[in-house]
């Protein structure tokens, strides 16, 4: 049987939001303009939604950025969302640090470029000691890499002698993870019009609570975010217990 609450708290409070930002190049290809405009107008919503968390309280908000499958896509895409990265790398931080965001990249490092990697380093040490928002950048981040990578991990561990099999339990995958034992996903959402998880954060998703709307990632707005908010707060979170059970709870 597992632990009593093993996969978050029961009732609605909203502490971490993660989202796949998807629709950008429809958004672009509706308006006659090249894939990547619609990235950078992604950008712009990625500043309202890190302002909207702030002033809600959020404690993390996840945001996928760039999925270990995006790698597929032409040359030149892939090398403007490079660019675009490392640009938003420099130029937001100073914003992000004044706001108190502690900003974290979870991803596989190894595969960017050195420019990017050591950016992706100085941006996450000035803003580390922060004590506010927790923001996540999935960057050539895939959600199998991670259980992969952690169960790597464990496994040198266990070869090493530093634990036994018999601890090898949900918590401590969990410890290996790149999202760690941070509080675990509320809501997710996910714009742009598709109903999959496309490799985000799996393991995680497990008892969260979905969000699909067809609108395009730049046009996402506080008004959108709020829909999901309250389509979030107007559902039974029972982790497997009967409705009866909770409110006999409350
Ligand atoms: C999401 O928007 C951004 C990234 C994956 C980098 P898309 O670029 O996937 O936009 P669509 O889905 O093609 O419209
Ligand atoms: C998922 O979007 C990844 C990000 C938003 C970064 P995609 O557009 O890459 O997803 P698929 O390929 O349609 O599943
Ligand atoms: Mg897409």
């Amino acid at each position: 049987m597992p632990a009593d609450n093993p996969t978050g708290s029961l009732g609605n409070q909203l502490k971490h939001v993660c989202i796949i930002m998807d629709g950008n190049g429809r958004w672009a290809k509706k308006r006659f303009m090249p894939r990547f405009a619609g990235h950078k107008a992604g950008l712009n919503a990625v500043r309202k939604i890190v302002g909207s968390c702030i002033e809600q309280d959020i404690e993390v908000l996840t945001l996928f950025a760039f999925s270990s499958e995006n790698w597929r896509r032409p040359e030149k895409e892939v090398s403007l969302l490079m660019e675009l990265f490392a640009t938003a790398l420099i130029r937001e931080v100073k914003k992000l640090d004044d706001n108190n965001v502690q900003l974290r990249i979870i991803g596989d490092m190894s595969d960017f470029s050195e420019k990017i990697q050591n950016l992706v380093e100085k941006a996450v040490a000035q803003c580390a000691d922060n004590t506010g928002l927790i923001l996540h950048i999935a960057a050539n981040y895939g959600g199998r890499w991670d259980i992969t990578q952690a169960a790597r991990q464990i496994a040198q561990k266990v070869q090493q002698g530093e634990i036994g099999i018999d601890e090898v339990d949900e918590n401590l995958v969990e410890d290996h993870l790149s999202l760690r034992t941070i509080v675990e996903p509320d809501l997710f959402i996910r714009t742009g019009g598709e109903k999959r998880i496309s490799n985000f954060i799996i393991w995680q998703l497990a008892y969260c609570e979905f969000y699909f709307t067809d609108t395009l990632w730049p046009d996402f707005d506080k008004k959108i975010f709020e829909e999901a908010i309250q389509s979030f707060s107007s559902r039974q979170r029972r982790f497997g217990r009967t409705g009866d059970q909770l409110t006999s709870l409350n």
